[in-house]
């Protein structure tokens, strides 16, 4: 009921959303991961859904339900999501990449539990893929990209270096520092940024109306 209220005004695209973290396996029984939950991107895919697009959600480990009408194909590590995004991104209109990537894994991954010693542990770590960066390398024509970033410092002028560099065509920049922004909360604050230099800063709202704005702004772009 609520589908048939909305305006389908995304019916014939195609947008794919990243959520959630990544874990990094360091043996069977531990991993590297970050405070992510998923609310912000799987409120993304379900809004797209609900405004009649074809929603794509790649996703990792989260407590959340799949939302109504997307197809979510799930995750575990970065170098999965890479996969995962990039063999779907040709078709894709709109990629949104809310995932929270891990940066480095460990270097090698143990097979057996690693049993603690007497002494420190040091754990080697490798760059993983930048999958925003490949996907801005690879860009087809009339596909928008949309990034995100959390800092906590120096927000705006880091976010517009990874909008520059990722070629992103619009980045949403979250400051763990804002009140109502951050993990796990039901709302957020945010500034949009985008290619052509302006710049917006919605009031803080919910995630679905955050959202809706972020798709409203693609959607103008893309019109
Ligand atoms: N991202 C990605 N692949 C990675 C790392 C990040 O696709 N390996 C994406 C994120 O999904 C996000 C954007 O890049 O949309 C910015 O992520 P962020 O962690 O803020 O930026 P980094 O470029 O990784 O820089 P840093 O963590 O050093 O601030
Ligand atoms: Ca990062």
């Amino acid at each position: 009921i609520e589908k048939a209220l909305t305006e389908q005004d995304l019916a014939g695209r195609h947008v794919l959303v990243t959520a959630g973290p990544t874990q990094e396996a360091m043996d069977p029984v531990r991993f590297l991961s970050n405070h992510s939950t998923g609310k912000m991107g799987y409120a993304i895919a379900a809004r797209a859904a609900m405004r009649g697009a074809d929603a794509t959600l790649v996703s990792g480990p989260t407590a959340l339900d799949t939302p109504h009408g997307v197809t979510r194909v799930d995750i575990v590590s970065a170098r999965d999501m890479y996969d995962a995004v990039t063999s779907r991104a040709p078709e894709q209109d709109f990629i949104i990449k809310a995932a929270a990537v891990g940066d480095y894994r460990p270097a090698q991954t143990a097979d057996e539990k690693l049993k603690k010693g007497d002494g420190e542990m040091n754990i080697e770590l490798t760059r993983n893929p930048d999958i925003l960066a490949a996907l801005g390398k690879d860009k087809k024509p009339g596909q928008l990209l949309c990034g995100f970033a959390m800092e906590t410092q120096n927000l705006l002028d880091n976010a517009e270096s990874k909008l520059r560099r990722k070629n992103c065509d619009m980045l949403v920049a979250n400051s763990l520092r804002d009140k109502g922004a951050g993990f796990g909360t039901d709302t957020n604050v945010a500034t949009l940024l985008f290619k052509d230099g302006h710049r917006e800063t919605p009031p803080m709202m919910s995630k679905e109306d955050l959202a809706d704005v972020i798709l409203d702004r693609l959607l103008a772009m893309n019109n």
